[in-house]
């Protein structure tokens, strides 16, 4: 039982993973024992994320901006060649929205919310398909982790239009990769996290104080906590959830499963 959740010896991506719910990720799978690669536009960000990390264990800054599919290959390249050819664990965390009234919706909001949240995931895991394989097997498959949301599921009335298709679109991606890629040993989820407390739902809180219209329709009426995703994310990672592939998992505070 001690060992159904350590990922002592196993490499994992996490993208997004300097702030936010991919800084709550990155830690979860260096407390497991994984060492962890993160990712954030701003190398600076991405190098002090990485050395506050390091205390936790092997953390590696990759500056990148996912905003188009030649630099998911580049950052491919970058993370072969940082790891060795080796790779046990994606997780497609980083993300961004564009929130606005559907009148004056604009064109621009899709291609580059698109981009980050479902073609860059997709090109790098296409990209890093030799090294996931290199290192998996039928009882220990390598795990790519998508995170999507609850905006991709049920409607939230966010009117953040390109943002909840481009989540619906990555669960459904999700499952298709994981029905093709079950007998090359790839395990793929999708996990939907609720709301958490970071920057890209500062708008719904004033420090700890929420938002009660925000409250009022999550069943356990308050946001999650950093280890509550980190869990879940470890799970998936873990010989403890080798068997699961082709799952939504909310993280949501009973939101979707109780609507
Ligand atoms: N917070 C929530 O309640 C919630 C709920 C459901 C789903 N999610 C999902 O969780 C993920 C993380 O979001 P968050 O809540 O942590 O929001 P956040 O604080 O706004 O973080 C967004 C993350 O995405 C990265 N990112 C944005 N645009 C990028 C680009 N062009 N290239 C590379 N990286 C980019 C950011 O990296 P840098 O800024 O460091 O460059 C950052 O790490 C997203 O996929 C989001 O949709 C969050």
């Amino acid at each position: 039982m001690s060992d159904l959740f350590d990922l002592t010896g196993k490499y994992a991506l996490v993208t997004g993973g300097a702030q936010g719910l991919g800084r709550m990720i990155a830690e979860g799978l260096l407390r497991a024992g994984a060492t962890v690669a993160i990712t954030s536009r701003k190398a600076d960000i991405c190098e002090a994320a990485a050395t506050e990390m390091a205390a936790l264990g092997k953390c590696i800054a990759l500056p990148c901006d996912l905003s188009s599919p030649e630099a998911a290959v580049d950052l491919a390249a970058q993370v072969r060649a940082a790891f060795g050819g080796k790779l046990n664990v994606i997780v497609n965390n980083a993300g961004k929205t564009f929130g606005g009234p559907v009148d004056s919706y604009p064109d621009k909001a899709w291609p580059g919310v698109m981009m980050v949240n479902v073609q860059a995931p997709f090109t790098l895991i296409r990209e890093l398909l030799p090294e996931l394989e290199a290192t998996a097997t039928p009882d220990d498959p390598a795990r790519v982790i998508n995170i999507g949301s609850v905006a991709g599921k049920v409607t939230e009335r966010l009117s953040a239009y390109s943002y909840s298709a481009s989540k619906a679109a990555i669960h459904m991606l999700s499952r298709d990769l994981a029905g093709d890629l079950a007998h090359r040993n790839i395990n793929v989820n999708a996990v939907m996290p609720g709301f958490f407390p970071t920057k890209m739902t500062a708008h719904m809180r004033d420090n700890d104080d929420v938002d009660p219209v925000v409250l009022d329709h999550i069943p356990m009426r308050r946001m999650g906590r950093a280890d509550e995703i980190a869990g879940v994310i470890v799970f998936l990672a873990s010989r403890a959830g080798s068997y699961v592939t082709g799952a939504e998992i909310p993280v949501d505070g009973g939101l979707v499963g109780c609507g």
